[in-house]
């Protein structure tokens, strides 16, 4: 049997850092409100002139030498993000020439949040069924080019960064099971409610700004993280104590912890980021990962749980064999 392995990890995230402090003087909030009711205490926030590429290319480039691939080997490169580049090309085939390549299928998803998750299981099912051996798995976003800097309820909840990871075919256990949902249903809780197509006259007023429901969003999160750890358990015949880590999307502290309650799990053994990072969205699971494999928690022949709920709504699973 064939499977997706991960064979390399990297991330990378921006210089400039914004601290709770820093945004007290510029929304009435504060660092005590920020952090007891997120875990946030700061976030990364992209330069001007930096895109969501500019954060993808160290990402994978760091992830391929990890993986000791080249980039001319890889025969696939997915980009999960929601703030792309441009409208197109598509930040995946942007990042395909960065990495001075060309020929291979290279294509986004968009899931928010979820972003990331939805990339590995294409990426993991392109791998199982022969199509692809090296696969670039990547979520990246700016997200703070979509934040309203004046509305409290939201700017202090994100930041900017990538992360990656490179899938190689393996007769070893890699990816053991993936889980994705989405219920559009609830698409106005959670949205930039303006597009190329629909509303544009808000786009080119330069007001398409995240707007979210938080207190709505939460309690659907905490409800529907709790079923797909259940889903994934089922699934694949496992235990709650056969995972060794949790890797979350990293929203809110108080999300993580209720996931990390419903799997029996402490909180020594969840990775988290979110205080350092704030909520990178598709960029948030890559990002942890890497962290927790660069310092050595994360190790070979572990099973990791990554799960993620975004905007949609849209939400997901992975279980790995490290
Ligand atoms: N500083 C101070 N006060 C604030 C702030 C702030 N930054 N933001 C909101 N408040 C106020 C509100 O106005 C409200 O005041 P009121 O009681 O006078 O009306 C009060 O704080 C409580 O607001 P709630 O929204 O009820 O606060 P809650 O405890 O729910 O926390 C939060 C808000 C952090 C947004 C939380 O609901 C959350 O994390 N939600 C889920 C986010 C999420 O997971 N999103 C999905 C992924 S993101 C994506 O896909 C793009």
């Amino acid at each position: 049997m064939t499977f997706a392995r991960i064979a390399g990890t990297g991330s990378y995230l921006p210089e400039n850092i914004v601290t709770n402090k820093d945004l007290e003087r510029r929304v009435d909030t504060t660092d005590q409100w920020i952090r007891e009711r997120t875990g946030i205490e700061q976030r990364h926030i992209a330069a001007e002139d930096q895109s969501t590429v500019d954060l993808a290319e160290p990402a994978s480039r760091r992830a391929l030498e990890a993986a000791g691939i080249d980039a001319s080997e890889l025969d696939l490169i997915i980009v999960a993000t929601t703030t792309p580049d441009k409208i197109f090309p598509s930040s995946a085939c942007l990042l395909q020439a960065r990495l001075g390549v060309g020929g291979c299928p290279a294509f986004d998803v968009q899931a928010v949040c979820s972003g990331f998750i939805y990339a590995l299981a294409t990426a993991e099912k392109f791998i199982r069924s022969g199509s692809s051996k090296k696969a670039l798995v990547v979520g990246a976003e700016v997200f703070s080019r979509i934040l309203n800097w004046d509305d409290r309820t939201t700017c202090v909840l994100f930041g900017d960064g990538a992360g990656a990871v490179v899938l190689e075919a393996s007769e070893e256990a890699g990816v053991l099971s993936t889980h994705l949902h989405a219920d559009g249903n609830y698409a106005d809780l959670l949205q930039v409610p303006c597009g190329i197509s629909h509303h544009y006259e808000q786009v080119k007023a330069g007001q398409a700004f995240v707007e979210m429901r938080g207190n709505e969003v939460f309690k659907v999160a905490v409800n529907t993280l709790g079923k797909i750890v259940d889903e994934t358990l089922e699934a694949t015949q496992m235990s709650k104590s056969d995972i060794d880590w949790l890797v979350p999307h990293q929203a809110n502290l108080r999300i993580i912890s209720a996931t990390a309650k419903k799997l029996d799990m402490p909180m020594d053994q969840v990775v988290v980021t979110v205080n350092r990072h704030g909520n990178t969205s598709a960029a948030s699971i890559p990002l942890a990962l890497d962290v927790a494999v660069r310092d050595g928690r994360i190790k070979r022949g572990q099973v990791l749980l990554l799960e993620a709920f975004g905007g949609g709504f849209t939400w997901g699973s992975a279980l790995i064999r490290y």
